[in-house]
């Protein structure tokens, strides 16, 4: 059982979050869609806000004050991102609109510089297409080809097939860091160092991972990795590329346009540097700058503390989950977090979702962006409870009871 601190916690949490005060249809907002994306804290909307009323001005152009200002903002989320994820430089962090741009930015352009025909990347079976489709149009534009790292019934990476698969055309590694479907928390660090035993760069998807396990990239010593603001209590259209220095260097612009550039002229342009050569245009100034309140703001909680409340609260839906006779939960790895996904044989998953969301809960229902997954478990769609810090055990009583009378009712 949880000690009673954590649960006097929560509620301190939830204080920064109006949403979760709101109700709909009459009943009080349950949100477990968290793997989908989080809600915002009061400081970042107030962020958004003030940034309209007293900086809008765009950045790295103008000599001006709100110019600077807006830009000295914006940069500062860069160490701000830098620190959090204990990257060794500020021109490491490249700002995107999300994951799915950051990785089809490494795709497209580390594919330029690195890969040619017949070489190979591996990615697993439990991919969110955002780590499946850029890669196969990378292949497909290349002659390259696409192995896939495949997992066994509980939905855990078979570890062994990776040594398998890995052959001296593998040019990189792409995985997921947590699950979005299933909850399963990969093998990281055995998987990054079974890739430096044979020098293949490791790409880290931690869009699940990111708000719930703290990440050093020096530590972990991943080449690339990947995340979006907002499932971090971010803004939405706001991503994080991280890449070591030695690949981005080597690699070619993404996109070309205003702010990547050196000097431009018909004949030959040539481009800036670090960071700003991957950040084409103007950017996503005002949610950029908000997702460095949201980390700033996040890293002001205790993240043992989070860690520790988002591990009972998981363990406590599962449980509850697993009790009742009609639900099969999809997946069983040993380690796993905020993400459950449950089928009942009598209801479809969107009927599902709907009772529930009568009930103010919001859950997602489908395939959850991870078909080649859903075709494994031979399941076309499942209904997915995934949990935030500031859930709380009365929501998780609520959501089973709910759950039961759905069940009963199609019984
Ligand atoms: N990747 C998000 C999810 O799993 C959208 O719901």
């Amino acid at each position: 059982m949880i000690e009673d601190k954590y649960l006097h916690l929560v509620n301190q949490w939830r204080d920064h979050f109006p949403i979760l005060h709101t109700s709909v249809y009459d009943k009080p907002l349950i949100f477990l869609d968290n793997a989908s994306t989080t809600q915002k804290p009061q400081i970042v909307i107030d962020t958004l806000s003030q940034f309209y009323q007293n900086y809008n001005a765009n950045i790295h152009r103008g000599v001006y004050y709100l110019s600077q200002k807006s830009t000295d903002l914006f940069e500062q989320t860069r160490e701000i991102v830098r620190s959090f994820i204990n990257a060794k430089k500020q021109s490491e962090i490249i700002f995107t609109k999300g994951a799915t741009e950051a990785i089809n930015l490494i795709a497209s352009s580390f594919g330029d510089a690195f890969i040619q025909k017949d070489d190979e990347i591996i990615i697993s079976q439990m991919e969110h297409h955002a780590n499946i489709l850029p890669w196969q149009i990378l292949c497909e534009k290349k002659g390259c080809i696409l192995k896939i790292i495949p997992i066994d019934k509980n939905g855990e990476l078979l570890i062994d097939s990776l040594c398998e698969l890995i052959s001296n055309k593998t040019k990189i590694i792409s995985i997921v860091y947590v699950s979005n479907v299933i909850g399963t928390v990969n093998p990281i660090s055995e998987i990054i160092s079974l890739a430096r035993q044979h020098n293949i760069p490791v790409v880290l998807d931690a869009c699940q991972a990111i708000q719930h396990i703290p990440i050093d990239v020096q530590a972990i010593d991943c080449d690339f990795m990947v995340f979006s603001g907002h499932k971090i209590y971010g803004p939405s259209g706001t991503g994080v590329l991280y890449g070591k220095e030695e690949f981005l260097n080597q690699m070619p612009p993404y996109q070309g346009g205003g702010d990547m550039i050196h000097k431009v002229t018909f004949e030959k342009s040539t481009y800036a540097g670090l960071p700003h050569k991957f950040e084409a245009g103007t950017p996503n100034i005002e949610g950029i700058i908000g997702l460095g309140t949201a980390i700033s703001f996040f890293s002001s909680l205790s993240f043992e503390s989070i860690h520790i409340y988002e591990n009972f609260l998981y363990l406590y839906a599962l449980e509850l989950l697993q009790s009742i006779p009609e639900i099969t939960i999809i997946g069983n790895a040993k380690q796993r977090m905020s993400a459950i996904s449950f089928i009942v044989d009598s209801i479809h998953p969107h009927d599902m979702a709907s009772l529930l969301d009568r009930d103010g809960i919001a859950v997602r229902a489908g395939h959850h962006c991870a078909q080649p997954l859903m075709k494994f478990f031979n399941v076309p769609a499942t209904t997915r409870a995934s949990f935030a810090f500031y859930n709380t055990r009365e929501e998780i009583d609520i959501f089973i009871h709910s759950v039961k009378k759905a069940i009963k009712l199609f019984a």
